[in-house]
């Protein structure tokens, strides 16, 4: 059983370092913790939390991260954003940046790896031909340890690729048994996986093209979303681009992105 002062406990500490607000999550709290206390012998969420907070960098952190945050996603995820990367943005891309060919990516909140590797797919199917010409590596960011090792590692079930195009799925995966696939070095070698805190500050030497951040500032309260929407502003070269989820909305009159269409923004 949780106390309603441990319950605040874990609130607070999940809400100032990771900027996740569980305030109204209770049943989810326990739902995904009860087994990991029973499991890893704690007496009381009170031991386990004086661990967490005792030891940033401890496994107990890492746990607590990995059980709360919900990382639900899938390959072609909101497919319009991908229509209209492919049928304005790229074009655009390719004339404005025909010198120094380098297109800088963020796929920030990148959960199991399905939408930076289906970005990975739109470019390599976009510079076909120019490809080995153009850096279009992608960053892909996540604060969950867990699902960050799935991505790197890339072995999906055959069924969770099947919204891609067949074409893609026999170029980019390999079968690896009658259920499983793994995406192909090729296509890997285009993502690089690591992990960041979006409440940290953003860990960019050079400004960035195009931000992905779909579906995680839904977790995090107004103040928190409209601090993040405009550092990311900052970091975005002018005509940069920023796509959120298309269920989600930012406060327009506390940013200075201008609005594209539903759930894209530019700077
Ligand atoms: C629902 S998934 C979204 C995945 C993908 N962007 C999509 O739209 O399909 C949300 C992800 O945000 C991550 N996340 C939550 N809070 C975060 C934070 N403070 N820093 C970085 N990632 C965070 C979670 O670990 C989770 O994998």
């Amino acid at each position: 059983m949780i106390t309603n002062e441990e319950f605040q406990r874990i609130v607070n500490y999940v809400k100032s370092n990771y900027g996740i607000d569980l305030q109204h999550k209770k049943t989810l709290i326990t739902g995904r913790l009860d087994n990991y206390m029973n499991r890893n012998g704690y007496s009381s969420y009170s031991q386990f939390m004086s661990k967490v907070e005792k030891n940033p960098n401890g496994s107990e952190v890492r746990d607590l991260i990995d059980n709360l945050t919900t990382n639900h996603t899938y390959f072609m995820r909101e497919a319009e954003h991908f229509k209209f990367l492919k049928d304005i943005v790229l074009p655009e891309v390719k004339r404005s940046l025909g010198t120094t060919k380098d297109l800088r990516t963020w796929c920030a909140a990148a959960s199991t790896g399905e939408e930076a590797y289906t970005l990975a797919m739109i470019y390599k199917d976009f510079f076909a031909l120019e490809d080995d010409k153009w850096d279009t590596t992608i960053l892909a960011t996540d604060i969950s340890t867990r699902v960050l090792q799935y991505a790197t590692e890339g072995k999906y079930l055959r069924e969770q690729t099947e919204p891609l195009p067949d074409i893609w799925r026999r170029r980019y995966f390999r079968n690896i048994n009658a259920e499983e696939c793994v995406v192909s070095d090729e296509l890997k070698k285009e993502v690089v996986f690591k992990k960041f805190n979006l409440m940290d500050p953003l860990p960019f030497k050079k400004r960035l093209h195009i931000v992905f951040i779909r579906n995680v500032m839904i977790y995090f309260d107004d103040e928190t979303k409209n601090e993040l929407v405009n550092r990311i502003y900052d970091m975005l070269v002018p005509g940069g681009y920023m796509f959120i989820g298309t269920t989600e909305s930012i406060d327009r009159a506390k940013t200075k992105f201008n609005y594209v269409r539903p759930s894209v923004y530019r700077k």
